[in-house]
């Protein structure tokens, strides 16, 4: 097992981010998270990275336990975080984007950091702009350079949050065939709520709602469960991002 979570617990003041949340995830595996607004998406993110402590539970990867251990200690271990919305550093190029997260997040430095980041470029399709302002990028591309971002320090478990979002039918495919590549090397956890993406990646769908797990099936009987008809209150999921 890559990850394996057990009742996580977190709590701001009254909103109830993780209640009692446990999963496991291998390598080679993809689990969606869905869920409404204001479910607790990010916040795991948040949990798993490092960013945020849990009240209580365990978070294991690869056997060891994270919870306590800083972010920076996570990131070396092996998780690696594509953020909803992208914030690269607009003046620097592509390469020197990734490059960053390769020597900051991954702590590779020199041949070795530059290696990876070309291989992390070249994998998430990003390779032809190496030298682009990040801040030039089209919204997929910043996407992929978030992802590249991410994988540019050889992580054992990738975290995707909404790389989808606010992507054309085309590009969302797009983005579909770049995670099936790189789920064949890692352990990705995809939030989306674009539910035909998460069918044709994601092995099983977790579903949350005010941080609770309601469920956790394959994509389609996850999708079609009246839990999820209900929360979206009869929207399919497509419609209701
Ligand atoms: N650091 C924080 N302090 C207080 N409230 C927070 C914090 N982070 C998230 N929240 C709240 O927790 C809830 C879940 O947020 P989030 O995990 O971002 O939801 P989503 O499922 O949309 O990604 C929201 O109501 C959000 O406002
Ligand atoms: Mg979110």
């Amino acid at each position: 097992m890559v990850l394996a979570v057990s009742g996580l617990c977190k709590a701001y003041g009254e909103i109830v981010v993780a209640d009692d949340v446990g999963f496991s995830l291998a390598h080679g595996e993809c689990l969606g998270v869905i869920g409404p607004n204001g479910a607790g998406k990010s916040s795991l993110f948040n949990l798993l990275t490092g960013v945020a402590s849990p009240d209580r539970g365990s978070i294991r990867l690869d056997g060891h336990e994270l919870v306590g251990l800083p972010a920076h200690r996570r990131a070396r271990l092996g998780i690696a975080r594509a953020f909803q919305i992208p914030q690269p550093f607009a003046n620097l190029t592509v390469y020197e984007n990734v490059l960053a997260a390769a020597t900051f997040g991954a702590g590779l430095h020199g041949a070795a950091a530059a290696e990876s980041a070309m291989a992390a470029l070249e994998r998430s399709g990003l390779k032809g702009h190496w030298a682009t302002a990040a801040g030039a990028l089209p919204l997929l591309d910043r996407k992929r350079l978030e992802v590249a971002k991410g994988i540019a320090g050889h992580p054992r478990l990738l975290l995707l949050d909404e790389v989808a979002g606010g992507l054309t039918e085309r590009e969302v495919q797009a983005m579909v065939e770049l995670v099936l590549e790189l789920k064949r090397s890692y352990a990705v956890i995809w939030i989306e709520h674009i539910a035909h993406a998460l069918k044709a990646v994601a092995d099983r769908v977790l579903v949350l709602h005010f941080g609770r797990k309601l469920l956790e099936d394959t994509p389609h009987a996850a999708m079609e469960s009246a839990v999820v008809q209900e929360i979206y209150m009869g929207i399919p999921a497509d419609a209701a991002a």
